[in-house]
């Protein structure tokens, strides 16, 4: 008795910790967010697939920059759910930040995801602070072009250019709609406004300085805040384990074996737990398909663990190709930097196996929602490059061609001869092929 006792409290906190993390876990291949219903739900409610397009899957511009002409010298282009619909239940989005020279995005949090960012011009000094349990200890660095840092759920982070040309970084955030606090203007900002002797005292300071403070906050309030609405949703859904901590940084030599990896102990983390250079580099695509992947996944950059997010640059060589494959844990939100690319994903039989295909270019955006089996081709004479943020620490890729006709041991040829209605020996050419993992 008392050993089933034992088992069943073991269960019992298996099955407790199976409730995970953020945005809801998608429960159809697509659901499309209808922004004009009345009704409301923890997200959006889906738009008929039968109305759904390429369109609800893309956004452009990512290539320009917005106008950072303001008090802070800073200004965020949003590729949330509210610019792309498809991104509704996938709990991913991205964000292009520009910043002025000295320019900065002040202390602010995100209540519902993780960041992740990469550099693609200019130099920032970047930081986040833990909680109060870990002492605030502040993890700062300096990042160059082509670096990737990450901000864990939750912590107060900022960014700021130190150098006297524009900088451009490309986010990645854990949430369709990861929502900002901006801490100044919360705090000194609100309205109505905190009272002065409450601050006063929490600051301590002399409520002169809060009251000035307080008068300078009203005009800046708007410009950082993006979409703020249902902070309050209590629903714990999706994918990766939620953070129990403010960071569990993977120990990679470790033999214990858990969901995820296990912690290093906070005093031994630095800002390189969080750190990964070379995103600026080309990969090497020559080979079969010309295309490669360089990948900011945690075991690249350990204090990923447990986030639920990651980062990855695609490069394709002229008219190479990312063959068709999906990600078993992960929504993935691309951006194209560089060249024209076909791209596309299939939803399952369900829907009829519909093809949603686009062509991007430059500065595009596209959603490739998760399990759905999808491809990238540059169709374009130079070579493409684009960076794609995935909704795990560890996403995971299955590739079709490889996984069904280059299994080892192999499926067998009569298997597969029924299954794709042609002769075995079609098959067993297929088979003798070399398969590319990409
Ligand atoms: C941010 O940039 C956009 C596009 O350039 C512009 O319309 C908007 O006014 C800017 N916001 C601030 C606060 O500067
Ligand atoms: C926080 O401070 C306490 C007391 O000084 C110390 O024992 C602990 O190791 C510190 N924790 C971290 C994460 O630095």
């Amino acid at each position: 008795m008392k050993m089933a006792a034992h088992i069943l409290i073991v269960l019992l906190s298996i099955i407790s910790t199976l409730v995970y993390a953020y945005d809801p876990s998608p429960l159809q291949d697509i659901c499309v967010a209808d922004l004009n219903s009345e009704v409301l739900v923890n997200g959006f409610v889906c738009k008929a697939v039968e109305e759904v397009t390429a369109n609800d899957f893309f956004l452009s511009g990512f290539d320009k920059p917005s106008n950072t002409m303001n008090k802070v010298g800073f200004n965020v282009t949003n590729a949330l759910v509210n610019q792309i619909p498809g991104l509704n239940t996938l709990g991913v989005s991205l964000v292009r930040l520009d910043f002025a020279p000295y320019g900065e995005n002040p202390p602010h949090t995100h209540p519902r995801a993780t960041e992740i960012l990469t550099v693609l011009e200019g130099k920032l000094y970047v930081g986040f602070v833990l909680s109060n349990q870990n002492n605030n200890t502040l993890i700062s660095k300096v990042l160059n072009k082509g670096d990737v840092f990450v901000f864990p759920i939750g912590l107060i982070h900022f960014q700021a250019n130190i150098g006297h040309t524009p900088a451009v970084a490309i986010s990645a955030l854990s949430s369709q709609n990861p929502g900002v606090i901006t801490i100044a203007n919360s705090v000194f900002g609100s309205k109505p406004p905190i009272s002065d002797d409450i601050l006063a005292k929490a600051f301590q300071v002399d409520k002169k300085v809060i009251d000035y403070l307080q008068a300078q906050f009203w005009m800046v309030a708007h410009i950082l805040v993006v979409v703020l609405f249902s902070i309050t949703s209590s629903l714990v859904y999706a994918y990766d384990p939620s953070p129990l901590q403010d960071i569990c940084v993977a120990d990679l030599n470790s033999k214990v074996l858990v969901n995820g990896f296990i912690c290093k102990a906070v005093e031994e983390v630095t800002a390189n737990d969080f750190f990964l250079s070379g995103f600026d580099k080309p990969s090497n695509t020559m080979n079969k398909v010309g295309f490669n992947v360089t990948n900011a996944l945690v075991n690249q950059i350990p204090g990923l663990n447990t986030l639920g997010i990651s980062l990855v640059r695609l490069d394709f060589a002229p008219y190479g190709e990312n063959p068709p494959h999906t990600h078993p844990r992960a929504t993935e939100i691309l951006t194209v930097l560089e060249g024209k690319l076909y791209v596309g994903f299939v939803l399952s039989n369900q829907n009829n196996n519909t093809l949603i295909s686009k062509v991007l270019n430059k500065g595009d955006v596209f959603v490739f929602p998760i399990g759905l089996i999808h491809f990238q081709a540059n169709i374009g004479h130079t070579p493409a490059v684009a960076i794609s943020a995935l909704s795990s620490q560890n996403p995971g890729v299955i590739t079709i061609a490889n996984s069904v006709f280059g299994s080892k041991p192999p499926i067998s040829d009569d298997i597969l001869a029924k299954a794709f209605q042609v002769d075995k020996k079609v098959i067993d050419y297929l088979q003798a092929q070399f398969w590319v993992n990409a």
